[in-house]
């Protein structure tokens, strides 16, 4: 099959299209491209995602129910561990996970391990596409390399394109249909195929030049936030310092109509994006000779946070309550890493409760979105943990609550009636209006 022939099949909507990795990326994107026309099939290691999809039910607040028993009922979407089916597939979407190795590094076996699958049945024809966050060259190296071990040429025999991937979990204005989308093919044809099957499902395409191009336009995007993060996180330790408030400073500074742009201070990083996927171009750049002391600065800023957070807290026990933090009981009010969303992945609460407890005190946790403390690989003794109700006798239980996600749907109110003491990393008392001597902003 030539690269016209897949084009006509994209315009039809007759290509079908198979999507590997079917988590926070792939099972929205999966039902995004079914939406749109196509015939989709989900490939995933994990069998109880796949009995999950086959009864309807999703696991990822992006994929509501209706919209995935909608594309299973009309037969658009399926999903299974079988891997077999790739050869039937006209598009192949890569959407596995690029986590960093104990050492700080970039982990590509999960791509290398699914490339190996795609080159079981490669064939002429196929359009492959990364969308994993990884390091420029991935595409046009290691993928490509692996692909073409079969003897078919990218560009000639099959077609090879990046999309980086832009989901923002429990951003309810985006989705992945209407969030613009960075394209670019492993040569003029692999480009154009990209521009027209991206073009058929999502509203705006942005064409770069080259696959490295793109991966430098995900990891880019990432930097500047965690590097914007950062920068804040350090202005708020100066401001307090100086009886400054961070959060009234950039409330102000934002209605400058032109030039800046708000970020703001937390408890640290978390999520599966921002403190990972700098460090790939950290670990390529050293490769050129280059460091990247922007990114390394961030990273240790904003990783200090959760430690500059606890001492906050043992400050104010100590001087509100005449209490030690290491004979103190706090409750930490969210364990996800951001708001309204349930995913606990580099969550700085985790990295709270461990530091509170390290320090003799006893820490619990209260999470609309997290009942249980499920397995993760840096905290495991925190495993099996359940989320303590928000009621008056339970709050009362504690010495203090610390503020570490700010969920919707919290009654703020009544926490600062119930709670001696009240330490705040997301300034969510004053937004909604609550000041108080015993409210100290962390
Ligand atoms: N979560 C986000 O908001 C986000 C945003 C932008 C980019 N990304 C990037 O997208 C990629 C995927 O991230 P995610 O958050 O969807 O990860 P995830 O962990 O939610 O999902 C990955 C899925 O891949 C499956 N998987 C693992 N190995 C596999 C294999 N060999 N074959 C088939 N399936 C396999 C897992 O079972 C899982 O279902 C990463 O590169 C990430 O950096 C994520």
């Amino acid at each position: 099959m030539t690269q016209a022939s897949l084009s006509d099949l994209i315009d039809t909507r007759r290509a079908r299209v198979g999507v590997i990795g079917l988590g926070y990326v792939g099972l929205p994107l999966a039902l995004t491209v079914a939406q749109a026309g196509f015939s989709v099939t989900g490939f995933d290691i994990d069998p109880a995602k796949i009995t999950a999809i086959t009864l309807r039910k999703s696991y990822i607040e992006a994929a509501p129910d209706a919209v995935l028993a909608a594309e299973v009922d009309a037969g658009r979407f399926t999903a299974t561990c079988d891997f077999a089916g790739l050869g039937a597939c006209d598009v192949i979407i890569i959407c596995v996970p690029t986590p960093l190795t104990r050492h700080r590094e970039p982990d590509l076996t999960y791509i290398t391990r699914t490339c190996d699958d795609i080159a079981r049945t490669l064939r002429a024809g196929q359009l492959i596409v990364l969308e994993s966050t990884t390091y420029p060259g991935t595409t046009d190296g290691p993928v490509r390399t692996i692909l073409e071990r079969t003897g078919l040429k990218s560009g000639r025999d099959f077609f090879l394109g990046f999309s980086p991937e832009r989901e923002d979990p429990g951003n309810r204005a985006f989705n992945t249909a209407t969030i613009p989308k960075v394209v670019a093919g492993d040569g003029p044809l692999a480009g154009a195929l990209m521009q027209a099957f991206y073009g058929a499902v999502v509203k705006s395409v942005v064409p770069v030049s080259t696959t490295a191009t793109a991966e430098a336009v995900k990891l880019t995007e990432n930097i500047f936030r965690a590097v914007n993060i950062a920068l804040v996180n350090e202005l708020k330790v100066i401001y307090e310092a100086m009886g400054v408030d961070i959060w009234e400073v950039i409330d102000a500074a934002r209605t400058k109509p032109f030039g800046y742009m708000p970020f703001y201070p937390g408890p640290g990083l978390g999520g599966h994006c921002i403190p990972i996927d700098p460090f790939y171009l950290t670990w390529k750049s050293r490769e050129y000779d280059l460091s990247t002391r922007f990114i390394e600065l961030a990273g240790e800023i904003n990783s200090n946070m959760p430690r500059h957070v606890v001492t906050r807290l043992a400050e104010a026990l100590d001087r509100r309550l005449g209490r030690a933090l290491s004979r103190s009981k706090v409750l930490v009010i969210g364990l996800a890493y951001k708001k309204n969303v349930p995913d606990i992945r580099e969550s700085p609460s985790l990295k709270l409760i461990e530091l509170i407890e390290e320090r003799g005190g006893a820490a619990a946790f209260h999470d609309p979105h997290v009942p249980v403390i499920p397995r993760t690989r840096a905290y495991g003794a925190l495993m099996g943990r359940a989320s303590v109700p928000l009621t008056e006798e339970a709050v009362r239980g504690f010495d203090a609550v610390l503020v570490s996600t700010d969920h919707d749907g919290i009654d703020w109110a009544a926490l600062a009636r119930w709670s001696p003491l009240i330490v705040d990393t997301r300034n969510v008392f004053a937004r909604h209006g609550i000041t108080s001597e015993h409210i100290v902003k962390a």
